[in-house]
């Protein structure tokens, strides 16, 4: 087990602990509240139908959210970290309509994901591939398991966000190594792994495990439009932010409610999200793609030691 998963497996998402259903159903309101924009982009279950796989299910929320609001037949959580599992069976625990064999919970790493070919129709996979070392590996476990005509909703963290831009560079400093300062940023400062993707960088990685992906658009972290009505326009001119950032922030337009949006017209949120299909071509490796993409700094010492 390598560093990212095994990091996993020790620490899991902030997980209340409820009491009541109503209790869980307020907390995936407050979830909404908390990240505007996830209600519109990632809209709460209502397309999944037949089985659904819940890759990388944490604690939980989506699950609830999945049972409660969805017509799946089957919902499947699968999770690296036995401690989310537990927790999440704690909560579903709560709500009958996931009971009687409708959730089933199992661990999984993504080197293998124990379903069987085709078994699945549709995949949510939530704020999870950023985090993983081989993610093109989970991608082809996704490709096998999906059933023809599935689809998968993905979300990664967006390059092209305020967070990346102007709430970590600005707000929390980044020195002179901004993508290592985001990876601290978001999921404790020991995650060794958290890629903020380009549309393009997600792009290339389902399309290598054979999947056609469509951008649609991102959602915020409350932070981020608070970081941004206070100092957007005090760090467009800061020497403080790499010059990259400042110009990214030049391009931006606000909508009427103050929510920014980058040059090509898509909210500069945090939570990229996607969706990807199944198209019919031959599947690669990627492996360069990972490396390029999740070990930058390895790959320039490779090719600096074979110079
Ligand atoms: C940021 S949390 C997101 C949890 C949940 N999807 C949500 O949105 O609340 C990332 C989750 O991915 C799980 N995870 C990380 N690496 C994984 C892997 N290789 N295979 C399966 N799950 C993994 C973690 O244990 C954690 O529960």
């Amino acid at each position: 087990m390598n560093k990212a998963e095994s990091y996993w497996r020790r620490h899991t998402v902030r997980a209340p602990h409820f009491w009541t259903r109503r209790g869980s159903l307020a907390y995936l309101d407050w979830r909404y509240l908390r990240y505007p924009l996830m209600r519109e982009v990632m809209p709460p279950y209502g397309s999944a139908s037949g089985v659904v796989l819940d890759y990388g299910c944490g604690p939980g929320n989506d699950l609830v959210g999945l049972a409660e609001y969805s017509t799946a037949s089957e919902i499947i959580g699968v999770d690296v970290s036995l401690r989310a599992l537990r927790l999440a069976r704690r909560r579903l625990r709560l709500h009958p309509v996931a009971g009687g064999g409708r959730v089933r919970l199992m661990q999984g790493d993504g080197a293998r994901i124990p379903l069987r070919d085709a078994s699945v129709d549709h995949i949510w996979c939530e704020g999870v591939l950023h985090h993983v070392s081989n993610p093109i590996a989970v991608l082809h476990e996704f490709r096998r398991v999906l059933a023809p005509g599935g689809s998968v909703k993905l979300m990664v963290y967006n390059r092209n966000s305020v967070w990346r831009n102007l709430y970590v560079p600005y707000v929390l400093g980044c020195g002179d190594d901004l993508d290592e300062a985001c990876r601290k940023s978001t999921d404790g400062k020991g995650c060794p792994i958290a890629r903020f993707c380009s549309i393009r960088d997600v792009s290339e990685m389902v399309g290598v495990a054979g999947f056609d992906c469509d951008f649609m658009g991102s959602y915020f972290a409350d932070v981020e439009l608070r970081a941004c009505r206070r100092h957007l326009f005090a760090a467009m001119r800061s020497p403080r932010i790499p010059p990259k950032c400042r110009r990214f922030l030049g391009e931006w337009t606000l909508d009427v409610r103050g929510y920014p949006m980058d040059a090509a017209g898509f909210y500069a949120g945090i939570g990229g999200v996607y969706v990807a299909t199944a198209e019919d071509c031959a599947w690669a490796d990627g492996r360069e793609i990972v490396d390029r993409l999740y070990w930058p700094n390895a790959q320039a010492e490779t090719s600096e030691r074979s110079e």
